[in-house]
């Protein structure tokens, strides 16, 4: 594999910042709900918990243009084209649910009638206060980030199998190092 089938040096540093900080963020979510009332650094988790989420976004629109402005490097014709297409699927629905999570959180606290932290800013309102959409938002935040969870286990399991049960040169992994 030489040097120009791996992707640009801004897509793979964008790729692992943000894969760490998304997970890093679906782990505070899960703990800092679980946290009672009375732990006094709740709602300092929550705090960082926005405003890395509204990050993300930053982050997506950036990587988006960034994706657009680069030579993304083809897979190999070798590798069967219904897992090209499986792979290509898994990527778009990656930078789907990558959109759909901070967004949902950012509705959900805006028509709650909070404030959106992006750290110590404070983020624009969109939305009249709505307790009722609020409650659907949180509804929705509550379950898809585990679904983007669960779409990530799928996608590192196919780097797995390519980079490990496969031809050496359908190991995808390498172009992402
Ligand atoms: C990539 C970005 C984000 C991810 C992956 C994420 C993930 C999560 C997860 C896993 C939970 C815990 C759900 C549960 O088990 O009940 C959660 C809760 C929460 N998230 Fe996010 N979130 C993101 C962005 C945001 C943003 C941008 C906001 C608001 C500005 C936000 C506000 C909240 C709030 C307020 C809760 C707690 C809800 C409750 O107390 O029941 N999140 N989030
Ligand atoms: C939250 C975690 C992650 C997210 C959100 C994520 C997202 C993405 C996205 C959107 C792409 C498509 C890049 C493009 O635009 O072409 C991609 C590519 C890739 N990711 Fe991830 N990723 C995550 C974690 C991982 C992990 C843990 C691994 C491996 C252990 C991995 C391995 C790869 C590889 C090898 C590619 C390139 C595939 C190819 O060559 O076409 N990713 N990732």
């Amino acid at each position: 594999m030489s040097n120009s089938d791996k992707y640009p040096v801004l897509m793979r540093l964008m790729h692992w910042i943000v894969g760490l900080l998304i997970l890093g963020i679906i782990g505070a979510g899960w703990y800092m709900v679980g946290l009672d009332d009375s732990v006094s650094y709740k709602y300092d988790i929550y705090h960082w918990h926005k405003s890395f989420g509204v990050l993300i976004i930053f982050l997506l629109f950036a990587r988006l243009v960034i994706r657009w402005a680069s030579k993304v490097p083809k897979l190999p014709d070798s590798i069967p084209a219904y897992q090209r297409k499986l792979g290509t699927l898994v990527h778009w629905l990656l930078y789907l649910f990558m959109f759909l999570v901070p967004v949902s959180g950012y509705m959900m606290s805006d028509a709650g009638g909070r404030d959106v932290p992006l750290f110590n800013l404070v983020m624009p309102s969109f939305l009249e206060k709505n307790p009722e959409l609020a409650g659907r938002l949180h509804d929705m935040h509550v379950i898809i980030p585990y679904v983007l969870l669960g779409i990530v286990v799928l996608h590192t399991l196919g780097a797995i199998k390519h980079r490990f049960f496969d031809k050496p040169e359908h190991d995808v992994l390498r172009r992402m190092l």
